[in-house]
């Protein structure tokens, strides 16, 4: 087995010359590329860190990376996102997922406002204490915002990991084994490097799919390319078919503005706005049983609801296949918050579909 000392100087030297230049990032070793800049240290800005940080669970660098640019902008300090009021970043987020994240989002911004005078703790356990500051998110802003030699441990460097060492317990038993594997790898010297540099090994060359081995400063030491089909690996155990849902949005367009509600600040997609819906439930809906979970239309016009096709939806736990039906009517029943077609951007995805779905011709609009 290669020595741990030969990996790191190979995948650093890597990395001093391929860091994907990111705007929370002030390049190898404090160069100073990043577009959001660097902090007077040298270092990367924490509260850049944490924020890219939260976004990147679950998402792609090149999907987070224009909200990270639009709320650096709108709330360029942690003490101006702390004051921002729920509803305006809960906004900001749509379409970034996971909402759940933005209301922890915000509890840690104000934490670190109100109780911390605005400056992130330095340490892994100090971070940790934060409110909705889990495992990863302490240990990636330690080791990149402060240079502390903590283990940085996603899904990409489980896949480098579970590579490099042939790991052949499969997903997700295999994570404790991976955590060790990549904690043996840390050291005192440039951590916040080492763990950005096994991150964008496993986005860029390291990937799930068609890994790009050629280029890769670790080939000759992997031992999944020396078994001749690195692609296997991580080892995944055989997955259950996600769950399917049904249900029904509701689609009440007066003039040029749309019926939204409030969701309930508990549970999927808790807090944001969305399209009145009927429940999501195991099995289809007929058209009666969804005329009679419609909101009410009042002056004789229940009977304008009409369908207008069905989206899907793929949830972490479960997938959904939604009916979409259309009503229009005159005035604003009360009980919801009306917004004007162009605003609807601002709805988690699974809504901005069904609202496409239903005013198709429209469209073109959002
Ligand atoms: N994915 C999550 N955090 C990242 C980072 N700091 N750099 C690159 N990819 C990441």
């Amino acid at each position: 087995m290669p020595a741990k000392a030969d990996i790191r100087r190979r995948l650093l030297a890597w990395y001093d010359a391929a860091a994907r230049t990111l705007p929370w990032r002030v390049g190898p070793s404090g160069a100073g590329s990043g577009a959001a800049g660097p902090s007077a240290t040298g270092r990367a800005d924490p509260y850049h860190v944490w924020l890219s940080e939260v976004m990147l669970q679950q998402t792609t660098v090149p999907h987070a990376t224009p909200y990270f640019l639009k709320f650096l902008q709108r709330w360029p300090t942690v003490g101006d996102l702390a004051a921002a009021p729920d509803a305006e970043v809960m906004a900001a987020w749509a379409g970034l997922g996971y909402y759940a994240r933005a209301r922890n989002l915000l509890a840690c911004a104000r934490a670190v406002a109100d109780g911390l005078g605005g400056v992130f703790p330095d340490t892994e356990a100090g971070l940790l204490a934060l409110p909705g500051v889990g495992a990863y998110t302490a240990a990636a802003v330690a080791a990149i915002a402060f240079d502390r030699p903590a283990n940085v441990v996603d899904g990409n460097v489980e896949r480098v990991v579970a590579r490099l060492y042939a790991v052949e317990t499969p997903l997700p038993d295999a994570k404790p084994e991976l955590k060790t594997l990549a904690g043996a790898l840390v050291t005192a010297e440039r951590p916040g490097d080492w763990a950005q540099a096994l991150m964008d090994l496993g986005a860029t060359l390291c990937r799930p799919r068609s890994p790009l081995c050629e280029l890769c400063p670790l080939a000759g030491a992997c031992a999944a390319r020396a078994g001749g089909d690195p692609q296997a690996y991580p080892r995944r155990r055989a997955k259950a078919d996600r769950p399917r849902r049904h249900g029904a949005a509701f689609l009440l367009v007066s003039g040029g503005d749309v019926a939204l509600v409030s969701r309930p600040p508990k549970g999927l997609l808790g807090g944001m706005l969305g399209l009145p819906t009927s429940d999501w439930r195991a099995t289809p809906w007929t058209s009666k049983e969804v005329l009679a979970a419609a909101p009410p239309l009042t002056g004789g016009m229940a009977g304008n609801w009409t369908p207008a096709g069905q989206i899907e939806h793929v949830f972490t736990h479960f997938a959904l296949t939604l009916q979409v039906w259309r009503a229009e009517t005159v005035g604003r029943p009360q009980g919801f918050v009306w917004t004007p077609i162009t605003g609807l951007d601002a709805l988690p995805s699974v809504f901005l579909k069904a609202a496409r779905q239903g005013l198709a011709p429209q469209a073109r609009l959002l």
